[in-house]
């Protein structure tokens, strides 16, 4: 099947992967701190939005009824492909990279939210610079921070060097293929408190032979990013990689694949 590889498609496709994996006991940890906050209107800045998936989520989920949302992206595609907003939300989407944004803006936060988007940003310059925006007693939401782990099946030989390949070309960008358990420390460092810390992970596989929603879609995505991050220099000879790349689009065709990512969820104060 030749498919035409699109991010904002991408994003959408894992609304519903996220959906499933989101901690539900931290973002309970969340509501919670929410409802002890009482009527004001709440200032949210999201990072790294893209197409708004949070924004409808803490909708539909009937987290926040009413918010005045900030949503910062730099990649102005996912900003035009973003549906409207929910009702009771004024949404402000801002194309801007987040860390020039925050040094310019004099608005002030009560909640901030970076959902699938830590592991591409240098956390202990940005922390900081985010907690300085923050309205006293602000609370985090720090969703899906991928740590280091990947797994498909059926297993194939070659598994392992590409996995680790494709870990370690995500710490040649800012942020790192262990940004989960880096967060303990970079969030206590930065003086914020950690209220609450659970697993994320996706887990993606078929139902009665297909996969639900767009996502066999999400998994040729996550795949041709794979070929695209290490097709020029592989780890394992090249024949060997396209095979791989091949079998793996194959075994989506037939539902048979299994899709595994190890993710860390956080919520807590800022300093
Ligand atoms: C994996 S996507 C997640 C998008 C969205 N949070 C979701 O899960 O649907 C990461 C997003 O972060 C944005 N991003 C990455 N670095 C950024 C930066 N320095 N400033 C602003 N946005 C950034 C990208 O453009 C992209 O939309």
């Amino acid at each position: 099947m030749e498919l035409q590889y699109n991010y904002s498609r991408y994003l959408e496709a894992k609304r519903s992967v996220d959906d499933r994996a989101l901690n539900q006991g931290v973002l309970q940890v969340v509501r919670d701190a929410l409802a002890r906050k009482g009527d004001a209107l709440l200032r949210i800045l999201e990072i790294g939005g893209g197409t708004g998936s949070m924004v409808r989520r803490l909708a539909n989920w009937g987290v926040v009824s009413e918010a005045d949302y900030t949503l910062v992206d730099c990649d102005a595609e996912s900003l035009a492909a973003m549906p409207r907003a929910p009702a009771g939300f004024s949404l402000q989407p801002i194309h801007s990279d987040i860390t020039e944004f925050l040094k310019e803006t004099n608005k002030k936060f009560d909640l901030v939210l970076a959902h699938a988007v830590l592991d591409l940003i240098d956390l202990e310059e940005f922390l900081p610079l985010l907690w300085s925006c923050c309205a006293p007693s602000a609370r985090y939401w720090f969703t899906i921070n991928f740590d280091g782990e990947s797994v498909f099946m059926p297993q194939m030989p070659e598994d392992t060097k590409i996995w680790h390949a494709y870990h370690l070309s995500m710490n040649r960008r800012p942020g790192s293929c262990h940004s989960g358990r880096k967060l303990f420390t970079q969030l206590s460092d930065s003086g914020a408190s950690i209220d609450a810390s659970g697993s994320s992970d996706w887990v993606v596989h078929a139902r009665d032979g297909s996969y639900p929603h767009d996502e066999a879609y999400f998994l040729h995505h996550i795949v041709d990013t794979v070929d695209h991050e290490l097709r020029a220099a592989p780890p394992v000879d090249s024949v060997l990689f396209a095979r791989w790349i091949t079998a793996r689009h194959e075994q989506i065709e037939r539902a048979e694949l299994v899709y595994i990512a190890h993710q860390l969820d956080f919520a807590g104060s800022s300093p």
